[in-house]
């Protein structure tokens, strides 16, 4: 073999790696690309829910509301009573208390110290927005410090809502 064909070879190999290296760089742009449409086009009811919405920001509230039962809400909300309290004149615990939450603006209990997530939100405690934070409350308002998962069943999201709508001095009708 003399050094012509070795520099051949050689350059083969090369070329191969590059490609090869290249291909995975290109994919990964691409698939970084499609993970955020995905998070972005993200519907969370189930498929076959009675609940369906082509963006969570059209969730139709009063049909998810309809599922919800306010004695299954205080069940509900015994996954939330280790950092919330609810009952009028309750304290702040690690979360701050949420008599009167609903309509409230986000982060408004002057005694509790919020994240600057919560505090900077701009927005009140609508129907939809206490749906879309109960979800998943890291993805909905980015950055909180609630430690919470999510209720991912609507059953249990719209009653534990109707429970905090009427954990209040003028529960609203429901829409
Ligand atoms: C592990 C503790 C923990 C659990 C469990 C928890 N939370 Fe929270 N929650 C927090 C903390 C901490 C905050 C304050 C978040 C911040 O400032 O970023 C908060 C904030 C909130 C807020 C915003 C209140 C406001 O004044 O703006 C609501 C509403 C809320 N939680 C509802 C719930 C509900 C409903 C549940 C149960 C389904 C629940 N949380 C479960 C810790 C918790």
């Amino acid at each position: 073999m003399n050094s012509f064909e070795i520099n051949k070879i050689i350059t083969a190999i090369l070329v191969t790696i590059l490609v090869v290296f290249g291909i995975g760089k290109i994919s990964n742009i691409i698939f970084d690309k499609e993970d955020k449409n995905i998070v972005a086009y993200k519907v969370e009811a189930p498929e076959g829910s009675a609940v369906q919405a082509s963006t969570e920001a059209s969730v139709d509230i009063s049909a998810l509301l309809a599922l919800g039962d306010i004695e299954h809400g205080k069940k509900v909300f015994k996954k939330c009573a280790a950092c919330h309290s609810v009952n009028a004149g309750g304290g702040n615990k690690i979360g701050p208390k949420l008599w009167n939450v609903m309509f409230r603006p986000v982060g408004a209990v002057t005694d509790y110290k919020y994240s600057k997530a919560l505090t900077d939100y701009g927005k009140e405690w609508s129907w939809e927005e206490m749906n879309g934070f109960l979800i998943k409350p890291a993805k909905w308002i980015k950055g909180n410090k609630m430690g919470f998962a999510g209720l991912k069943s609507e059953k249990d999201r719209a009653s534990v809502i109707l429970y905090l709508n009427q954990s209040g001095d003028s529960p609203k009708p429901l829409p």
